[in-house]
Parts: C-alpha cells; structure tokens; sequence
C-alpha cells in the first residue's frame, strides 16, 4: 500500500515517532528517554549512539502498535534538536559526546568567529545571524582549539537527526532549516557558505549535501530496513530542524501566523516570505523548511526545562540505580500553581538557568529567583517559574512585533499548550487569544508531513498542511490576569538589567 509517512524527532528528553497516514490521522505513536551529561556549568552534552538505540526503540514500535506491514511505510522524515555536533572520524565512528544546543562553552570561539569574518555585520551579511554559543560553527572551532586530537581526526561534522539519517541511509545529508543553525550557511541563498568556511579556515568536505526539507536524500540500507521491519524502497526525506518541524505541524506556513513552542527550550516562530532580519540579531533568521520561504524566531533556552529542572533537583529522590525518580508529579505541581493568583504574589523567576538567546543572547546569565517571603510556598514557585518562562516568550514576541511583522493568529505546541494553566498563562501574558492544535504532536508531526510531500501524497508542504493541520480550542486573555501581567513584566525585564553585571561574576567564584 505504500502511503504510511513516519516522523521521528531526535529531541533533547528523548525521541518520538509518529505513524501516519495521508490524511494526517496518527496511527501510532512511541517515545523512549535518555540522559543529558554536564560534565562543568553551562555545558551539555549526549551521546548519539542513546540516540539510535531509542530511535530504533520507537519505529520498532510503532510499526508493531499500528500492525504495519513492511511495505506500509512510503517514507521518513528526520527532526531533532538543533546545532549540536556529531563529530565523525573516517571509518564513520563518533569521536567524543556532542556538543549541544544549550552548551555555553564557546563564548571565545564566537569571537573568533567574528573576528575572522570581519566583524559582526559581514558575517551577518554571509550567515544572516551573529555567533551565538549554541550555534554548530562555534562548537567546531572549539573542537580544534581544545581537543586538537580529536579534530585532525574530524572528517565530518553532522547535526542530531542527520546522525540519525547516516544510521539509517548511509548518506551524509542535511537540509535547509537545520543547517541554517550551524552558522555556515549563506541563508539567503540556502547553500554552504564557501566564504565563511573559507575565512574560519574550515574544509567544506566537513560538512554533508544540503536539500531543501522534503526532497528525498536517500533510502534505507538493507541493514536498517531490516532492523526497523521496514524496506529498502522507504524513502528518507531531508526533515527539518524541530523548530522548522513543529512549525510545520502547527500550520505556521503563511504570513500573519506566529507559533509558540514549549519543551526543553520556548520557542516564538513566525513565518517570512523573504528573509527578515532583526537589526540587532537577538531573533535568528533562518530557512523555512517550506521551499523558498524563511522565519524568524526567538528562543528560550530553558523554558519546559526550567520546570524539569525543578522537579529534578527539588521534588525527586535518589534511586537504586543511581540515577533520581521524580516524588512529586508535574501534574501536583501545576495542581499547586493553579491555586496561586497571577503574579504568584511578587515573586519572580528569571528562566536563564543554561544563559539565554533572545533577548539577551547572554551565555553568563543564570537563572534567578526574586522577592521570596515566608508567605510563599511551593506553588508560588512553580507558578513564578511558569511565568518567568511566559514573560520570556514574550521579550520575542514584543521584537518581532517591534520589527512591524503581522501576528494575526498565535498557535501553541508543546508542554505551554497541553497544560491549560500555561496556554491560559500565554494568553494572559501576550495579551491575545492562543490557540491549540488538534494533532499537538510536535516536530514528529511536521516532518511525517514532509515526508508525505516527499513520497508524492500532496504538491508541496502548504498543500500538506493546508490538507492536515487544525486548530482546536483556543484560550482568551483574562481581563484580571492580564493587568497584572503587564504590571510584572516590565518589572520581570528590568531584574535583568539589574543583574546582569553580576552573573559573570558568579562563574568566577
Ligand atoms: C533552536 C534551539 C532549540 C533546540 C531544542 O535554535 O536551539 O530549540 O532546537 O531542541
């Protein structure tokens, strides 16, 4: 039958994938989880090989959950977690753990960066973005400036899902919207950068094809069609970085819509037909995974993550096997939040526990917890995280309205969208309605839907959405809530400001 599409999403928690049919109806779905290292402060590191395991894990899955026949699955299509780098000697073998998304180690290497290109505005000319520590560029070079070693074996340096696309095709392969992340991408032109590789003394042989998103780059190998229950006529699609995927599955393919995203990081993606460019690059410009089309977008290094890591390190307990089980559910915890009043009654949380991109793009930042009296309990503290988180999102949403870009109609995803406290938060916060999505599947979604393109079921990526894609219920800026909100926020932004001086101080000690 040949018209199941499936979507895998290599996320930063874990990895998820979707089966799917051509009318967008989810046949089957599986998550697996494994760890994040820190080895210092402000580091973040996986290994891929948990990646695999998992992504195994789940597609054998869902073929079984949906009774799929070999045949069943036309096509894959990759997501994952942005710029982080796989770092691959000749024989194909991971030389170290990658270098992720939320790691600040490379403040030094971005200056570099920019030094090389000339200064911060050609090489916002070359790239469309400024040297962020997250980015991939900035990783490689820290590559050969601390592990000198480890990078004269580097043949080639891959993002998350494009391991994961390697594992299963055989080929080196990215497209578009993830590799606009790495920082060694001319955006406008959606192809590598010779100039800039050529000024970091970098060899383009480092780096994979580029394709647009929903271009097929290949076809499992006998091996992985076999350990997947699948065939070797399944075609691999390029995919899209998760920011770039999750738009999709929300919709977020034309003008005027704006998608707030909340897992690990807080994301605000808004669509652009041309490239858009925030003058002072605290908003990244990158490709669409929709052909010839671009987005802006914010992000919140710690949004769903800040929560986590709270549950993590204040409400669970040692186990057995050495690792930490959670004594207090996310649901108790919200139960708790729910019961405080908007503004959690002067407390604040400033969300920037891994440093943060938008506004700030500040990598000595650090989280923050104001204003805490003997009045205020555990819910206070949940419920100041949740807005600190929301207040955030905002810093992106009031820039790229700032920029005069259109926000008619905002969609959620993600943790702020499936709990009612924090889709209700975001309306509150923003000051407009927020809508919810019918498959709130996340990237796996979209990037079943590029496949879908990919294997020929619809023209292109808005026909697939257009075809797919609804909205549900949506929440309503409560009138209370939301005057107490535009009274905190101010204050929230300004806590900032007061202590950013002083953050760097703290790494020092
Ligand atoms: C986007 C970013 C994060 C990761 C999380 O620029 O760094 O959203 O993609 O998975």
């Amino acid at each position: 039958m040949m018209a199941v599409c499936i979507g895998i999403d290599v996320g930063t928690s874990g990895t998820k994938a979707l089966a799917v049919s051509p009318d967008g109806t989810i046949l089957a779905s599986a998550s697996a989880h494994y760890p994040c290292a820190h080895p210092k402060p402000l580091w973040s590191e996986q290994d891929p090989e948990d990646w695999w395991q998992a992504t195994v894990k789940v597609v054998r899955a869902i073929v079984k959950q949906a009774k799929l026949k070999p045949a069943d699955v036309a096509a894959i299509g990759l997501s994952g977690q942005m710029h982080g780098s796989v770092f691959l000697d000749k024989a194909g073998k991971v030389i170290r753990p990658a270098l992720l998304w939320n790691d600040q180690r490379t403040a030094a290497e971005c200056n570099e960066i920019e030094r090389r290109a000339g200064g911060r505005s050609k090489l916002i000319g070359m790239v469309a973005n400024p040297a962020l520590t997250g980015f991939t560029a900035p990783k490689i070079l820290w590559l050969r400036n601390h592990e000198p070693r480890n990078f004269a074996r580097t043949v080639k340096v891959l993002l998350p899902k494009d391991e994961i696309r390697r594992r299963l095709t055989g080929e080196f392969a990215t497209e578009v919207s993830d590799a606009s992340g790495t920082l060694l991408l001319d955006v406008v032109n959606r192809r590598w950068s010779k100039e800039l590789l050529g000024k970091l003394e970098l060899d383009d042989s480092l780096l994979p094809a580029c394709y647009e998103s929903e271009e097929v780059t290949g076809t499992l190998s006998a091996e992985s069609a076999n350990l997947l229950g699948l065939t070797t006529a399944c075609k691999v699609v390029g995919g899209a970085g998760d920011c770039a995927a999750g738009a999709v599955g929300n919709g977020i393919v034309k003008p005027g819509l704006l998608a707030t995203s909340i897992g690990t990081s807080g994301v605000v993606f808004v669509h652009s037909e041309q490239p858009q460019f925030d003058p002072q690059g605290r908003l990244h410009t990158f490709c669409h995974a929709v052909r010839g089309k671009w987005h802006m977008m914010g992000v919140v290094l710690s949004a769903g993550g800040s929560l986590q890591w709270f549950q993590d390190a204040l409400c669970s307990a040692p186990v057995k096997d050495g690792g930490r089980k959670a004594t207090v559910s996310f649901e108790q915890l919200c139960t708790e939040a729910s019961a405080v009043p908007a503004g959690a009654e002067g407390l604040q949380f400033l969300p920037y526990l891994a440093g943060e991109r938008t506004p700030h793009l500040d990598p000595h930042a650090r989280g923050a917890l104001i204003g805490i009296t003997l009045a205020h309990g555990r819910g206070h503290i949940v419920r100041a995280i949740m807005e600190g988180v929301t207040y955030a999102l905002r810093d992106s949403l009031a820039i790229i309205e700032g920029l005069g870009v259109p926000v008619k109609q905002v969609r959620a995803g993600g943790g702020g969208a499936k709990n009612p406290l924090w889709r209700q938060m975001q309306a509150d916060v923003f000051g407009k309605a927020v809508h919810a999505m019918a498959a709130d599947e996340g990237p796996a979604y979209g990037v079943a839907l590029l496949a879908a393109v990919g294997a020929g079921h619809y023209k292109n990526v808005t026909e697939a959405c257009a075809a797919t894609v609804k909205t549900a219920e949506s929440s309503k800026p409560e009138a209370k809530s939301r005057k107490t909100h535009d009274r905190a926020f101010p204050v929230f932004q300004e806590l900032y400001r007061a202590l950013k001086e002083e953050f760097p101080k703290l790494g020092r000690s």
